[in-house]
């Protein structure tokens, strides 16, 4: 296993529960799975090919790429929550299995056994991505393809800065975050060579739009939250969370214009060959 130290302002994969994967299911991996359709058709993933969806989440992506793949291919989505995972299991069939699974530690997979790999919406998670790339380069076979799409490195949507405003607020800032933000971004030059200091080639690497319409503000926060994995708010002493709630919530209606909150991400897309 690929040692890591821990790191400040890292993730926790402490704060989930039952109503943030259920949440995960109905409103986020909806706004992530239109980036990740595009992923799997830039991936031109074939029949028969056997793919690892990294950070699978609830696995809806990983559904839509079993069927792709059919009977004689396989997928393994894996992630390192256990209740997402519980959720993507009852999509488990012949052709497509779940593991909780840590991009960091790779081990049990053998060497060169998968045809492609994909990270939707997952590498802006990890603090480090040296490790989980060569982890990456050692299970896919000679030429086999790596598809990342990640939020990109200094792109704050206005969602995020008025909840940071509202966090920056009494009584909330008297609970700050080691770091500003949640994630651990990258843009197209670093992601680039990233890919090629691990041995993959990379084919493109480029910044996309992707334009989501939130309901409301309740569904906009609980976005916020469930995508997060409970880590957006989850800095604060428990008492303070449902009040920093209301206030986000109440910050978030002055965005609601006619067609709800719309919300545009920018991520980069990269995909690589491995050497
Ligand atoms: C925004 S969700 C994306 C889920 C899914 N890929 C999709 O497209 O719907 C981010 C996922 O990354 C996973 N994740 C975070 N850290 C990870 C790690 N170290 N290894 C693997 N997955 C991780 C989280 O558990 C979460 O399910």
């Amino acid at each position: 296993m690929i040692q890591t130290r821990p790191v400040v302002g890292a993730p926790s994969f402490a704060l989930d529960n039952t109503s943030l994967a259920l949440d995960y299911e109905r409103i986020s991996a909806l706004r992530h799975l239109e980036p990740g359709r595009q992923l799997v058709g830039d991936l031109a993933i074939r029949r028969g090919e056997r793919i690892l969806d990294v950070g699978c989440g609830t696995g809806t992506l990983a559904e839509e790429i079993a069927a792709t793949v059919g009977p004689d291919g396989f997928v393994l989505g894996i992630d390192p929550l256990p209740l997402r995972i519980g959720l993507a299991t009852s999509r488990a069939r012949d052709n497509l299995s779940f593991e909780l699974g840590d991009a960091n530690d790779l081990d049990r997979l053998a060497d060169r056994s998968f045809d492609a790999v994909m990270l939707n919406a997952v590498l802006h998670w990890l603090p480090d991505k040296t490790g989980p790339l060569l982890g990456f380069w050692r299970v896919l076979r000679y030429g086999g393809r790596l598809g990342i799409s990640t939020a990109l490195k200094g792109d704050v949507p206005e969602l995020v800065r008025t909840a940071r405003a509202v966090l920056a607020e009494p009584p909330f800032d008297e609970h700050p975050r080691p770091r500003e933000g949640i994630t651990f971004r990258v843009d197209a030059e670093e992601l680039r060579a990233l890919l090629q200091t691990t041995g993959f080639q990379p084919r493109f690497v480029e910044v996309r739009e992707h334009p989501f319409r939130h309901a409301g503000p309740e569904d906009a926060l609980r976005f916020m939250e469930a995508s997060s994995f409970g880590n957006a708010l989850g800095h604060l002493p428990p008492e303070l969370r449902d009040q920093a709630r209301a206030r986000v919530r109440e910050k978030f209606a002055a965005l609601v214009g006619p067609d709800g909150i719309v919300s545009t991400g920018r991520r980069v897309v990269a995909i690589a060959e491995r050497r």
